[in-house]
C-alpha cells in the first residue's frame, strides 16, 4: 500500500514499459507497482520479474486503484490516447497525479491537440520520453549554447541514420500505418533534440521531400529530408533515413548534428563508431520487440547505439536509466528536470507531420499550422 511514496502504474509492458518498471523497482521512493497490458502473458511475466502489486489486462482496474500517484504510458504508438485520457480523468480530483508518456503524444494531430488540452486543463504534470536529452554530451552542448559560446546560431544540420529494424518491428504491430512515418516515429527524437538546443526559436516554414523505394510496400517511407526556417532566420536541415539494411552496424540510431554560429561551431558525432564489435557469432537483434526477428544475421555492432542504454549483469545502464530515475526524483523531491513536456511532444508531432505534409504535396508548409490542416 502506497504511503507518502510513489504508487506507479505502468500501462504497456513491452520493451520500454519493462525497462521503466524494472528501474522503478530499484528506486526507493516507489513503494507500489501496478501493471497493465492487453497481452496477459507479457504483463504476467513482467509482474513476476518486478514483484508487482497488481497485474491486469484492465486499464480501469489499474487506474481505479487508490495507490496510483504516477502513470507511465508505454503502449504501442497508436495506443497512447485512451490511457492518457483515462489517467487524466483519474488525476483531475486528485491533482497530484503525474504522467510519463512515451513519444509520440498521439499519432493523429487532432487527437494530440485534444490530449494536450485535457492534460493542461487538468493541471497535470506530464512529461514525455525524449530519452536522449539525458545524455551528458547533449547536456553540455545545451549549456554551451545557453552561455552563447558560439555567438549567434545561424544554421543547424541534422542527419539520423537507422537500419530498418525499427520500421520492421513497429509497423507489423498495426494495419494503421499511414502516420507511422520515419519522422513521426523516430525522427521525432532528433527533431526534439534540435528544437531543445535551438530554444526559444520556433519554425515559420518547412519544405521536405521523401522517398519510399524500399519500405513503400510496407506502408511507410524510407527517408524524409527537410529544411526548416526559424523565426529569427536560422536555417535547419533535418534529415532521417530509417531504411538502411538490417546489417548496418548501428543497432538503432546514429546521429550527426552540426550547429554553426557567428563565433564558433559545435559538431556532434553521435554515430557510436567509437566502440565496434565484430564477431563470427550472430548477435541478438539491435532492436527487440515481442515476436520480431531481423531478416538477416548481424555480425558487426556499434556498441552503445541502442538508445535506451545497455544491459550488463541484469541492470540497464544509459540514458533511459537517467531519464526514468530523474523523473522519480522529480516526483519525490520536486527537483526541476530537462524532460520534454506534453506541449513539447505535441509540437514535435505537428512538426514531424508538417514535414510529411510538405513531402506529400511538394509545397512548403507555413508554420504554425492547425492540426486539422495536417490530415
Ligand atoms: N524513449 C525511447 O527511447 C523509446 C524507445 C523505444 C520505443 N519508445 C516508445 O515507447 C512506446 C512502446 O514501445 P515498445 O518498443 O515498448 O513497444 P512494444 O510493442 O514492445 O510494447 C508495447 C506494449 O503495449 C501493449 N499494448 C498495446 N496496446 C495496449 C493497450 N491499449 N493497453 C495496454 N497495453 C497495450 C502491447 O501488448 C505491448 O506489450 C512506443 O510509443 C515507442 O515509440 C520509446
Amino acid at each position: 500500500m502506497s504511503g507518502e511514496g510513489i504508487g506507479l502504474a505502468v500501462i504497456g509492458c513491452g520493451t520500454v514499459g519493462r525497462i521503466r518498471a524494472v528501474l522503478a523497482r530499484e528506486h526507493p521512493a516507489v513503494d507500489w507497482i501496478g501493471l497493465c497490458d492487453i497481452d496477459a502473458d507479457v504483463a504476467k511475466s513482467l509482474g513476476e520479474d518486478v514483484e508487482a502489486d497488481l497485474v491486469t489486462t484492465d486499464l480501469d482496474e489499474l487506474l481505479g486503484r487508490p495507490e496510483v500517484t504516477a502513470v507511465i504510458i508505454a503502449t504501442a504508438e497508436n495506443e497512447h490516447v485512451t490511457p492518457i485520457l483515462s489517467a487524466v480523468e483519474l488525476g483531475k480530483p486528485q491533482k497530484k497525479l503525474s504522467l510519463f508518456i512515451e513519444k509520440p503524444l498521439a499519432t493523429d494531430p487532432v487527437d494530440s491537440a485534444s490530449v494536450l488540452e485535457a492534460i493542461e486543463a487538468a493541471g497535470i504534470d506530464a512529461v514525455m520520453g525524449y530519452t536522449q536529452r539525458f545524455r551528458r554530451r547533449f547536456q553540455t552542448v545545451k549549456q554551451r549554447l545557453r552561455d552563447g559560446q558560439i555567438g549567434e546560431v545561424t544554421s543547424v544540420v541534422t542527419r539520423a541514420f537507422m537500419n530498418r529494424m525499427v520500421p520492421d518491428a513497429t509497423l507489423r504491430k498495426t494495419s494503421e500505418r499511414s502516420n507511422l512515418t520515419p519522422m513521426v516515429v523516430s525522427g521525432t527524437h532528433s527533431l526534439d533534440m534540435c528544437m531543445w538546443l535551438m530554444e526559444p526559436r520556433e519554425p515559420v516554414e518547412v519544405y521536405a521531400r521523401s522517398i519510399d523505394t524500399t519500405l513503400g510496400e510496407m506502408g511507410t517511407k524510407d527517408a524524409t529530408f527537410g529544411l526548416f526556417t526559424m523565426d529569427d532566420g536560422v536555417i535547419w536541415s533535418m534529415n532521417i533515413s530509417w531504411a538502411l539494411p538490417t546489417v548496418w552496424p548501428g543497432a538503432v540510431y546514429g546521429l550527426e548534428i552540426g550547429i554553426v554560429g557567428t563565433r564558433g561551431v559545435i559538431d556532434i558525432e553521435d554515430t557510436h563508431r567509437d566502440v565496434v564489435l565484430a564477431t563470427q557469432i550472430p548477435q541478438p537483434a539491435g532492436y527487440t520487440s515481442k515476436g520480431y526477428e531481423p531478416d538477416s544475421q548481424r555480425y558487426v555492432d556499434f556498441l552503445g547505439s541502442y538508445p535506451p542504454g545497455d544491459v550488463s549483469d541484469g541492470l540497464l545502464w544509459g540514458p533511459m536509466r537517467e531519464e526514468t530515475m530523474t523523473w522519480f526524483n522529480h516526483l519525490s523531491n520536486g527537483i526541476a528536470t530537462p524532460h520534454a513536456t506534453a506541449r513539447d511532444g505535441h509540437r514535435n508531432l505537428i512538426l514531424t507531420m508538417a514535414m510529411d505534409l510538405s513531402a506529400r504535396t511538394g509545397r512548403p508548409v507555413e508554420l504554425p499550422i492547425a492540426p486539422q490542416a495536417l490530415i
